[in-house]
């Protein structure tokens, strides 16, 4: 029944049921690394909290629901369910990934994954043809990242799948930018769904925890090996107030969504701004994709104020209701400054390349009072 339930439905009761033991109707934050068997091997389904912890599970389960795939898992780190896709490559293995994904990203691609002798192809991937290009015998996935972090770009994940399927190669998609509730990776025919469910998920900034999503079970297998061979899963706490953050995802995405399309509207119109990067926008290059693939156009603008790179930090360091913050996507509105902050790990020349200049400022739209941002924006502006 809970299967044919519509996406709000689905954040609050997808996959979950009432705990079998007293019936908790939120489940219980199973704080053990081990349980007890009757004989070796009588258990009633956990046997080590690394291999599975019922608590993980529910979270896992909802995971699974609200991105519609069959299959959830739950890491320690955003960058922990990444690092486990990437264990299913080897070496001569080929990704192509998106030209200006999150620092953190593209720093384990090349810092770690290189040594080991997979390579790395960075694409502007508004042109299948220039993807297509980048194809040979060795590739084996497409990692996508939509909208990108912070260039606000937007993929076309049914065109990217149509290439990786008639070429037989995995795509990947971190939807940690848009979450479900804008758009469903799996249903435009990603392979794999990666969030760091520290951010809206979560909603509230108080865990560090990742997640993937598939709907192939044999997909899933070689996923959960790795998962437990590798060892990097959430805790029970951790995964307690990431399904307690899902269960309000829809209402806060919303809310993100309102504030940011009044917040990119009013930077458009300041005159000491240069340039606004927010898919809302018709002049956004890739706003017809956008309008197609996504239900709303989420909390998180990029802007390039008039000036150079004090100017932007002077900017930042102004923020009062904005807080000066690495992450995204809680209720509270953060700003960033990424060429010193979450990109600093990418060389200048790269980043520059996908227009992460110096000046840049990403913010994360909360779900305050939309007025309050403003007025904080303008002070800070001033
Ligand atoms: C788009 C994106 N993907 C992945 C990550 C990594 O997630 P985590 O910080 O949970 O490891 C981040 C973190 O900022 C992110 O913004």
């Amino acid at each position: 029944m809970k299967k044919d339930l519509k996406f709000n439905s689905k954040t609050i009761h997808g996959g979950q049921h009432p705990d079998k033991a007293y019936g908790a109707v939120m489940p219980p934050i199973y704080q053990t690394s081990t349980y007890a068997q009757t004989t070796p091997g009588g258990h009633k389904g956990y046997e080590y909290s690394r291999s599975a912890n019922p608590t993980r599970t529910a979270l896992e389960q909802a995971l699974a629901s609200i991105e519609n795939g069959s299959h959830g898992l739950a890491f320690a780190s955003g960058l922990a369910a990444i690092d486990a896709v990437l264990k299913l490559l080897g070496p001569g293995d080929e990704v192509i990934s998106t030209s200006d994904l999150y620092g953190g990203s593209y720093r384990l691609f090349k810092k770690v994954f290189e040594k080991y002798g997979i390579r790395f192809h960075f694409v502007g991937m508004d042109n299948m043809e220039a993807i297509e290009s980048y194809i040979n015998p060795n590739t084996k996935m497409v990692w996508v990242e939509t909208p990108t972090n912070p260039m606000m770009n937007i993929i076309d994940i049914k065109a990217v799948s149509a290439l990786t399927q008639k070429h037989g190669l995995l795509l990947a998609v971190d939807n940690t930018f848009a979450t479900p509730y804008l758009q469903q990776p799996l249903d435009l025919g990603a392979d794999i769904v990666m969030h760091s469910a520290t951010k809206y998920l979560g909603g509230h900034s108080d865990v560090v925890v990742g997640g993937l999503v598939v709907k192939d079970k044999s997909l899933a297998d070689r996923l959960y090996f790795i998962q437990n061979a590798s060892g990097a899963v959430c805790g029970p706490m951790d995964s307690f107030l990431t399904l307690r953050g899902i269960k309000t995802l829809h209402v806060r995405m919303q809310r993100h969504c309102e504030n940011g399309e009044a917040i990119a509207k009013y930077l458009q119109a300041h005159p000491k701004i240069e340039k606004v990067y927010w898919p809302g926008f018709e002049t956004h290059p890739n706003h017809k994709v956008a309008k197609a693939q996504m239900k709303g156009f989420g909390g998180m603008i990029s802007f390039v104020p008039k000036g150079n790179y004090d100017d932007a930090i002077k900017i930042v360091e102004k923020l009062n209701l904005f807080t000066l913050a690495e992450s995204l996507g809680g209720v509270e509105s953060l700003a960033g400054h990424p060429a010193s902050m979450t990109h600093a790990s990418i060389p200048k020349e790269e980043r520059e390349k996908s227009g992460v200049v110096d000046a840049l400022i990403r913010l994360s739209v909360g779900i305050e009072d939309v007025e309050d941002l403003k007025a904080d924006l303008e002070q800070a502006l001033s």
